[in-house]
């Protein structure tokens, strides 16, 4: 894959996202796109949590990279007319940075925090009574002459994002009242958001093309978006105010993204199975070291939507490519020896 495919296709944050994401983010839940039971469940949960005048009960978020968990998180401040602090599992490292953090909460506050999964299992315990009963449980002094303080914290909202709940201990996941997991959108859904980044970059789309692009997002928003962009520059350098269906066709052609909307790791993945291992069943393992990529990557990136769309299934023996699989690579079918 050469570099410009690589950024394309990756589902992870890059810098130009960064600054455009400001603009093509929505505020409100209005303008949130699809999700429709967690956003009408969340919409309820912020109404009523207004009426009581209490702070929205804590809320975790999960599902596959580039649904919109960030995007939704800052809504929740937005529709509360709170604050929202910022911090990410991994970079809090030991227990003080997570005391610093609780201490420095304003009432009402919410506190995001990103792959929550990765926070090591002695700083989540802080967690617990925070989140319980806003109270700061520590420890202070040395060994021997130790004395443990507690301190009361404001009412806050802990929202905490993953793309792996299954990792999540359960004594950390039992202490959020609101769970939502989010799904892979539809085209139709998909089809709005690029029609809303169309205007909101003020650079109009033709509807067939929109709905070409949607269909090839692998049901996310933010490769839609990546790819809204990349067709954009298509389209301006060979002239064109409006973004077509030539121009969108000719860009996924040289962005390598197929019919299907599967780039060209999903379709590694797919042909080691049926090339390297006979189409299945292997081990994930396998698969990961035989196309050179990380494990995490292809459970939390790949597999789901190649899963959740039939091109992969999953057995007790590993994964196994199905028909469909065979079908969108063009191969003829073989039976595997297990069949
Ligand atoms: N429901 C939606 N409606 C409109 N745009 C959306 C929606 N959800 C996400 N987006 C857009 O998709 C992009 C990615 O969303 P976001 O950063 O919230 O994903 P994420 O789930 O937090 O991903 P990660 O797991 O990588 O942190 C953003 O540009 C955002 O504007
Ligand atoms: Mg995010």
């Amino acid at each position: 894959m050469n570099d410009e495919q690589e950024r394309i296709m990756t589902v992870e944050e890059t810098k130009e996202d960064e600054t455009l994401e400001e603009n093509i983010r929505p505020d409100l839940l209005k303008e949130y796109i699809g999700q429709s039971d967690a956003k009408e469940n969340i919409r309820v949960f912020i109404e009523a949590a207004k009426l009581r005048d209490e702070s929205l009960d804590h809320v975790l978020l999960y599902g596959p990279p580039g649904l919109g968990k960030t995007t939704l998180s800052y809504i929740i401040a937005n529709e509360m007319g709170t604050n929202i602090k910022t911090a990410s599992g991994p970079s809090i490292e030991k227990q003080g940075d997570l005391a610093a953090i609780l201490s420095n909460l304003e009432p009402g506050d919410v506190l995001f925090i990103d792959e929550i999964h990765r926070m090591p299992r002695n700083i989540e315990e802080i967690l617990y009574p925070a989140m319980e009963d806003f109270t700061l449980d520590l420890v202070v002094g040395t060994e021997g002459n130790s004395r443990s303080i507690k301190i009361s914290l404001p009412p806050f909202t802990l929202v905490g994002a993953t793309t792996r709940a299954g990792d999540l201990s359960s004594p950390l996941r039992d202490r959020f009242g609101i769970i939502c997991k989010l799904q892979y959108y539809t085209e139709d859904e998909l089809e709005q958001i690029v029609q809303r980044t169309s205007r909101v970059l003020n650079m109009p789309i033709d509807k067939d093309a929109s709905y070409e692009l949607a269909k090839r997002s692998r049901g996310t928003p933010r490769i839609a978006n990546r790819i809204f962009k990349r067709v954009r520059d298509f389209a301006l350098v060979d002239g064109c105010d409006t973004i077509d269906i030539n121009v969108t066709k000719k860009a996924l052609e040289r962005l390598k993204i197929d019919e299907f909307g599967l780039d060209e790791t999903d379709h590694q993945i797919l042909l080691a199975i049926i090339k390297k291992f006979n189409g299945g069943p292997v081990g994930i393992e396998s698969i990961a070291s035989s196309i050179g990529e990380e494990v995490t990557t292809i459970e939390d990136v790949y597999e789901p939507y190649l899963l959740q769309n039939g091109y992969i299934k999953r057995t007790s023996r590993g994964r196994m490519v199905t028909n469909k699989a065979y079908e969108c690579l063009k191969i003829e079918y073989q039976n595997t020896i297990f069949e």
